[in-house]
């Protein structure tokens, strides 16, 4: 097979990513985290974000073309880059960048979907071919439709994949994101900014039972998410444990909260994808985004998935949480499909484009 190098740059939210691949093996993903710079302000602020892609974008283009082996950018045969969906001024820094690469160097460039990218991460393979997720036949063999739940703390999407390239959304959350809920009842838990992970080691030690909160569009008909009504009871909740335990008494319930919190969510999503598989039936479930390195998550999805017969594909840690090199898969496919950039000086940000807005 022909070896296609793609140089792949996603700048859509807080994380500056730039990756090297050879076809679909990662030679090199690097992340430059903004967490420290917005963890202050309880969530990503975009001219911050902005500021910081534009100071590290240079030397991320420069460690991934090194970490790849390849050094020079004259070796790369296509440029792909995150057009959205994501903040304005932080998919700009992204978008430009790989134009002026395009352009200076004659590569041709691909635009791609964020969310296109993690639903492609678990077809993802090491330097040496090895799949990450332990898919057991190679990316060409792939069997459709498949389903692919994709979380973070911006989507929550149930996604049938027809082919690659071919999306439909069957749901989505009508108002707050998982992770979004995660850091929103985090910040009213006092535990900061983002909150997912801390509110999981938390939750190890709880009691999942210890209070009840709803599991909102549990009955509803449709396949879509609400996690708005469960920040609300939230809120209720806490504001009158606090008055009733005090803040030392509050402190010791927080694994208990935490726990039962994480439980409400994680139950959404699985009741919400086990009703879609059962209609759609698709050939396997696979999952995207930062909250799919929840352990419970992967846990109980793992033991519903077991009853209906239906594998299911994680991708490794690193391509959960935003990345470049699930931009270089998605935008390697693209490029064998023939689906470039025509006119490179006219591409621009998509702050909301949907995946199956460029079907
Ligand atoms: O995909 P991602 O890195 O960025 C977005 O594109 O949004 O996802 C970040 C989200 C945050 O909301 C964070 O709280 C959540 O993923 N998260 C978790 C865990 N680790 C990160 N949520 C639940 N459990 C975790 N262990
Ligand atoms: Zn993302």
């Amino acid at each position: 097979m022909k070896k296609i190098y793609t140089l792949a740059i996603d700048t859509s939210c807080d994380d500056t990513s730039v990756a090297v691949l050879c076809n679909d093996r990662v030679l090199a993903n690097i992340v430059s985290s903004q967490i420290d710079i917005h963890k202050g302000w309880g969530g990503v602020v975009p001219n911050l974000a902005k500021r910081a892609h534009q100071e590290m974008i240079d030397s991320c283009v420069d460690l991934a073309l090194k970490r790849s082996g390849l050094k020079d950018i004259k070796k790369i045969n296509v440029i792909a880059v995150t057009y959205g969906p994501g903040l304005a001024p932080a998919l700009e820094v992204g978008v430009s960048k790989a134009q002026e690469l395009a352009l200076k160097n004659n590569i041709p460039l691909v635009a791609v979907n964020h969310m296109e990218g993690h639903a492609l991460s678990v077809f993802l393979k090491n330097k040496v071919g090895k799949n990450y997720a332990k898919l057991p036949s190679d990316i060409n063999k792939t069997k459709f439709p498949l389903l692919a739940l994709l979380v973070s703390g911006g989507h929550t999407e149930l996604v049938l994949v027809e082919d690659f390239g071919k999306y439909k959304i069957i749901g989505q959350t009508l108002d707050d994101a998982a992770g979004e809920a995660f850091d929103k009842i985090g910040r009213m838990l006092g535990l900061g900014y983002p909150a997912g992970a801390v509110i999981a080691r938390f939750a190890e030690k709880g009691n999942r039972n210890a209070y009840k909160l709803p599991r909102p569009m549990e009955h509803s008909k449709n396949y879509d998410f609400s996690f708005s009504g469960l920040k609300t009871a939230c809120l209720y909740q806490t504001n009158d444990l606090k008055k009733e335990l005090g803040e030392k008494g509050f402190a010791k319930i927080i694994p208990d909260y935490c726990a039962s919190v994480e439980e409400a969510i994680v139950d959404s999503l699985i009741g919400k994808t086990v009703k879609a598989i059962k209609e759609y039936k698709p050939k396997m479930l696979v999952l995207g985004g930062g909250v799919v390195v929840n352990k419970r998550l992967r846990a109980k999805l793992r033991k519903a998935l077991k009853a209906l017969n239906i594998p299911i594909y994680f991708p490794d840690k690193q391509f959960c949480q935003d990345n470049a090199a699930m931009i270089g898969l998605a935008g390697y496919l693209k490029f064998l499909r023939g689906e470039i950039v025509k006119d490179i000086p006219l591409l621009q940000r998509k702050p909301s484009l949907g995946i199956e807005d460029d079907n």
